[in-house]
């Protein structure tokens, strides 16, 4: 079999663990694997790279994705549709492995209901997709904010200050739920709960009175205010209709300095937390999706994506990746509640 792979959407770590899996798997049973550059818009301008064992080697520990990603969306493209149809016939490929989050996998769900044979796996940091319990890149960017949150910690107390830091994420609160559980945030600030500035500022004020003078606010760049829109970078979508988010970190830092007379610094992680090495759990979490992945393309399962269910990888209908918004399991978030202040 001749099989394509490409990598859509923001890039996250882990995802030259799926690359590297499936290239090995293949290879081992004689077939081949193409790479297609950049994600979709290497299927419209038909870009291909070789993938054989030499350009898997030593990929494992490296982030990023040396396939290359873009947000080209082909449904956006005057004659995208037919243009990826057609390259698709002419590379010869059996099959296509699409990885990536809610946008690629929405585009590889609508290609394989008008009959390319995809097989999808999900990926991304923010960990937002229903049909899977986890995503690979969750876990890094988990990691990177706590360690984030545990350096800030030191540099908080010993100027007596309040640190806020704007995590990503999207319209969930994943990373800052699970970073803020992890680091010890004094309170945490999520997309699924709108923002309440006075309770924020009344708890890290209690915290001062019982002898803590400083703090750590998390909050998620998709947080609002109780009344106020959701802060953006800038007002343009891109070709998903997403708009980028970004700033509620300094908004918020000003008001609680205001309020509360606390010097108040504001950290943005912004793209630290999708850069560098997988953690240990995304590279076994990708390698086992990229296995199953190429289980699912020879059993010609199409229209299917790879899924993590408990601890065992489950197979779905495409369609599922992308149905529904996973927002933050609010008991997480009572747990998370029992320290702020
Ligand atoms: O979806 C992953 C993500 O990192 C979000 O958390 C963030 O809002 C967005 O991508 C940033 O996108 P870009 O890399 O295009 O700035």
């Amino acid at each position: 079999m001749r099989i394509g792979i490409l990598t859509g959407g923001g890039d996250c770590p882990g995802l030259n663990a799926v690359i590297r899996a499936v290239v090995r798997k293949a290879i081992s049973q004689k077939d081949e694997v193409i790479g297609i550059r950049n994600g979709w818009r290497g299927l419209l301008e038909k870009k291909t790279m070789p993938l054989d064992l030499e350009s898997v080697s030593g990929i494992l520990p490296k982030g990023g994705t040396i396939i290359g990603t873009s947000r080209t969306n082909p449904y956006k493209t005057e004659g995208g549709v037919d243009l990826v149809k057609k390259n698709y016939a002419q590379l010869k490929l059996d099959a296509l492995v699409a990885i990536g989050g809610e946008d690629t996998l929405g585009v590889a769900t609508k290609l394989s209901q008008e009959g390319l044979k995809i097989v999808g796996a999900p990926k991304t940091i923010d960990n937002d997709l229903s049909a899977t319990d986890f995503t690979f890149g969750f876990d890094t960017a988990v990691n990177i904010v706590t360690e984030c949150i545990d350096r800030l910690h030191t540099t908080a107390e010993s100027h007596n200050r309040v640190m806020v830091v704007e995590v990503m994420g999207r319209h969930a609160g994943w990373i800052a739920a699970y970073s803020g559980i992890a680091g010890g945030a004094d309170y945490i600030l999520v997309p699924e709960i709108p923002i309440d500035v006075e309770e924020v500022c009344s708890s890290i004020k209690k915290r001062h009175q019982r002898g803590k003078d400083f703090s750590i606010v998390v909050v998620a760049e998709g947080a609002a205010f109780k009344k106020g829109d959701l802060a953006l970078q800038d007002k343009e979508l891109d070709e998903f209709g997403h708009v980028r988010l970004g700033g509620i970190g300094n908004k918020l830092g000003e008001l609680i300095e205001k309020k509360t007379g606390f010097e108040t610094r504001v950290t943005v992680l912004g793209h630290i937390q999708r850069g560098g090495t997988p953690t240990a759990f995304d590279r076994v979490l990708g390698t086992r999706f990229g296995v199953r992945v190429y289980e699912l393309i020879k059993e010609a399962k199409f229209g299917k994506m790879v899924s993590l269910r408990g601890n065992k990888i489950v197979d779905v209908e495409l369609k599922e990746a992308t149905g529904e918004l996973k927002t933050l399991d609010m008991k997480l978030y009572d747990l998370a509640k029992i320290f702020f202040g």
